[in-house]
């Protein structure tokens, strides 16, 4: 049967630091609240670098690993909800900055569980012998869709680009998946808005309040347990795995405290979920394959191991995929 198989992995992140402390000289927050709350302890952020930046030198490093020439890529996608431009996409933008001319390319929005959907798409394409291979990758700036005076987003939010280079294999691969939508909740998490301004309609000028990330934290929380723990249940039952079968969980790197609550309900021990938000936070769409790039970096997975990769995010949304790596 043909599968997609994760080949190389890859990310990049802006070299500036930021700590809780540091945040605290703008906010009134302390490094003690957002390490118990939350688990992050430091977070990278542009001084400058767009999200293209970030995506074109994951994807020239996923090259080089890879040992695939820019002109023998199929398909790019890549996932993000914080792009330089409306068009062109990230995609495209990175097909031109490293030379992948005979590529389709094309960007795809699904929040913190981006990368989750992109991979999926990808493997779709592949499974249908459309496309022998693909660049997948989620890559963020969210620092400049982020209120830096609201205390309750702020602290929660990195910098960012993560993926992967996948091609058609006869055995490795993934496995099986789970994508989940729920329109009707939407309104827990938004960023971004756009008014209809125009010659018709003019709206005062200035920046959107809602443009800046808004979230209920709470609920967002309640959305993050509920979906991720049942999506991981499917994937599971569906290949009739335990929790034994499984050497590692990349959950999307959103709090601490959500992974430790499903860690808990599904009986699977803590230290099998791979954890970076204590240095990166939440990266939305490359928060999966930051980790997941970390935890391949370590060497930690073998060939033959079973991983999970599970996220949510805005939508609301969430995703689930069974790798055999
Ligand atoms: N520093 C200090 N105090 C803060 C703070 C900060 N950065 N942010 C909020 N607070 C305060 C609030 O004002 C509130 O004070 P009050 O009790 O005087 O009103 C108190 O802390 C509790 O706020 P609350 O929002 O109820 O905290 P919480 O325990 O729910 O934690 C989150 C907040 C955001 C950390 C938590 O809800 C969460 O992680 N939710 C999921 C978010 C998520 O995963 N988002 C990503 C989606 S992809």
């Amino acid at each position: 049967m043909i599968k997609t198989r994760l080949i190389a992995t890859a990310s990049s992140v802006p070299e500036q630091i930021i700590t809780n402390d540091d945040i605290s000289k703008i906010v009134d927050t302390s490094d003690e609240w957002i390490t118990q709350r939350t688990g992050i302890k430091e977070r990278h952020i542009s001084s400058g670098e767009n999200t293209s930046e970030l995506v074109a030198d994951t994807a020239r490093k996923l090259l080089e690993r890879a040992s695939v020439a820019p002109e023998n890529v199929d398909l790019i996608v890549v996932a993000s909800v914080t792009p330089d431009f409306g068009t062109p996409s990230l995609a495209c933008m990175v097909q031109k900055e490293i030379g992948a001319v005979n590529a389709v390319a094309f960007d795809i929005a699904a929040a913190c569980s981006g990368f989750m959907f992109a991979l999926s798409i990808a493997d779709k394409y592949i499974k249908a012998g459309v496309y022998k291979n693909a660049v997948v990758i989620g890559g963020e700036t969210l620092s400049k869709i982020i209120d830096w005076k609201d205390r309750s987003t702020c602290v929660l939010f990195g910098d960012g680009a993560g993926g992967a280079y996948v091609e058609k294999s006869e055995d490795a691969g993934i496995i099986c998946e789970d994508l989940g939508s729920c329109g009707d909740q939407y309104h827990i998490l938004t960023e971004g808005y756009s008014p209809c301004s125009n010659a018709f309609n003019e709206i005062p000028s200035g920046v959107h309040p809602d443009w800046y990330v808004h979230m209920d934290g709470r609920e967002v929380f309640k959305f993050a347990t509920k979906n991720v723990i049942k999506s991981m249940q499917k994937v599971m039952s569906q290949e009739k795995l335990t929790q034994g079968d499984i050497k590692y969980i990349v959950p999307h790197q959103a709090n601490v405290r959500i992974t430790e609550v499903i860690s808990k309900k599904l009986d699977i021990p803590y230290e099998k979920f791979y954890m970076n938000m204590e240095r990166y936070g939440n990266t939305s769409s490359a928060s999966i394959p930051i980790a997941l790039n970390e935890l391949n970096e370590k060497g930690l997975i073998a060939r033959g191991d079973k991983i999970i990769l599970s996220g949510f995010g805005g939508g609301m949304t969430w995703g689930t995929m069974l790798i055999d790596w």
